[in-house]
């Protein structure tokens, strides 16, 4: 699909993504390289990171990857230092990272629990945490007066409530949390942006392919009038725009901060009430 964005819209910016080699994160980095900018993937499994920076390079985006997993403070500070000594600055932070399964609440362990808000909500705050002084206005290699930005992929599940999902919808309450409280300290301190995109289900997903399952998936279009699948490429669109200085329609995103951005066809306006 043709981009409503020019193509030099984010020319020049240096991009890391955590979750940046599969699903949403990698359309993510696609989309940024599409339009300019530099990208450095962060991501558990080297292979998959390995393949994802090679079809990045094929399409002639100067892309790198390195392994690590979010929720080791050491590997969010090695990843983001080695991102600033081979481009020389980081404008921008994608918090894509997460992990998920499905599970009735009784029968989740309280370190399953643990486990998905320590990648989720914990890996966030880290990667953000460790990531402050290459964001900062004035930071070295910035180029431009004022501070970078930060986006952080959550979901909807928190608006009301999901079946099995209860350690994702707690996990990303919190992401909500860290995108609204940085957004006041940093937006008022060092002049970072920090937003979050909320997807709804997403068609051809690790997400997708782990929770929904034919027979959810069918009970779920038959009470939720609004179900239908995105596109990767809808919260990729979304993510361009936030990250940018895009002026679209009446819509200036350099003065969006603090802010979610629902992007699921208005699928949690219709969970049944029961
Ligand atoms: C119950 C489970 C479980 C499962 C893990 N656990 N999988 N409990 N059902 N299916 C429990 C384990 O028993 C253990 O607790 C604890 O979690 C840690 O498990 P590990 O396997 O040791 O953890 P780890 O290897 O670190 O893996 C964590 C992981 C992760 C969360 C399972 O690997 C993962 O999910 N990766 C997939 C990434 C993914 O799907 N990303 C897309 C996210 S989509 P005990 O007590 O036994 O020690 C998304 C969309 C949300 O986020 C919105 C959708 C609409």
């Amino acid at each position: 699909m043709e981009s409503p964005f020019k193509e030099n819209i984010l020319k020049g910016k240096v991009a890391v993504i955590t979750g940046g080699a599969s699903g949403i994160g990698f359309e993510i980095s696609t989309q940024f390289g599409k339009h300019g900018a530099s990208v450095a993937l962060m991501g558990r499994r080297k292979q998959v990171v390995d393949s994802a920076v090679s079809v990045l390079q094929s399409l002639g985006i100067p892309a790198v990857g390195f392994p690590g997993d979010v929720r080791k403070q050491e590997d969010a500070a090695r990843v983001l230092e080695s991102t600033y000594k081979h481009f020389g600055k980081i404008d921008i932070l994608v918090n894509a990272a997460a992990g998920n399964f499905l599970v009735a609440a009784e029968d989740l362990s309280p370190n399953g629990f643990r486990t998905v808000l320590d990648i989720d909500s914990v890996g966030t705050f880290t990667m953000c945490h460790e990531a402050l002084k290459y964001l900062k206005k004035g930071a070295q290699g910035r180029t431009t007066s004022t501070g970078g930005t930060v986006l952080n992929i959550s979901a909807t599940l928190h608006y009301t409530a999901a079946w099995y999902q209860i350690h994702v919808a707690a996990a990303k309450a919190a992401v909500d949390s860290v995108t609204r409280n940085l957004a006041l300290e940093w937006g008022t301190d060092y002049d970072i942006r920090v937003n979050g995109i909320a997807p709804g289900p997403i068609a051809d997903t690790p997400g997708m392919s782990k929770l929904d399952p034919e027979e959810i998936n069918s009970k779920a279009r038959e009470s939720m009038p609004l179900y239908k699948f995105g596109e990767k490429w809808d919260i990729a669109m979304a993510a361009v725009y936030l990250v940018s200085d895009a002026v679209v329609q009446f819509f200036v995103a350099k003065y969006v901060n603090g802010d979610t951005l629902v992007v699921d066809g208005g699928l949690w306006l219709s969970r049944p009430r029961h």
